[in-house]
């Protein structure tokens, strides 16, 4: 059912000196900052050959990424995503399956405009894993 990794997640401390890193450092080909306000985040996407990483920042008050980031002082890998064809349909097969999607259930408009959902990480193995429809 899960096709291609969308991308990797990254929350990082500093969002400049992350996006220089990959830039200069690992020679990769990185965008713009961009404030994400519905997700509290501010991002920066790093386009790969195959995939993508975004580097992610808190943005306001009570965003949700601000715990992991107190937890995880250095950063760390936050999620991963994998596309789906059909977000309701992978939704009701998961769910019938077992695993728990977090919030209503109810596909969200994600980082690239296209509707996603996110998976209980005690589900899959200790990783929070985010479906898009592509
Ligand atoms: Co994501």
């Amino acid at each position: 059912m899960i096709g291609r990794l969308n991308h990797v997640a990254i929350v990082v401390p500093d969002l400049a000196v992350a996006a220089e890193t990959y830039r200069t450092t690992l020679g990769a080909t990185v965008s713009a900052p961009l404030d994400l306000p519905d997700h509290g985040v501010t991002t920066v996407f790093v386009e790969l050959p195959n995939t993508k990483i975004e580097l992610l920042h808190p943005l306001g008050e009570g965003s949700t990424i601000a715990k992991f980031l107190a937890n995880n002082a250095s950063g760390g890998i936050h999620h991963v995503c994998y596309e789906v064809e059909d977000i309701l349909a992978a939704r009701d097969k998961l769910k019938a399956d077992g695993l728990r999607v977090l919030g209503d259930g109810e596909p969200k408009i994600g980082a690239h405009g296209k509707p996603v959902l996110f998976l209980h990480p005690k589900d899959l193995f200790g990783t929070l894993v985010e479906i898009e429809q592509v």
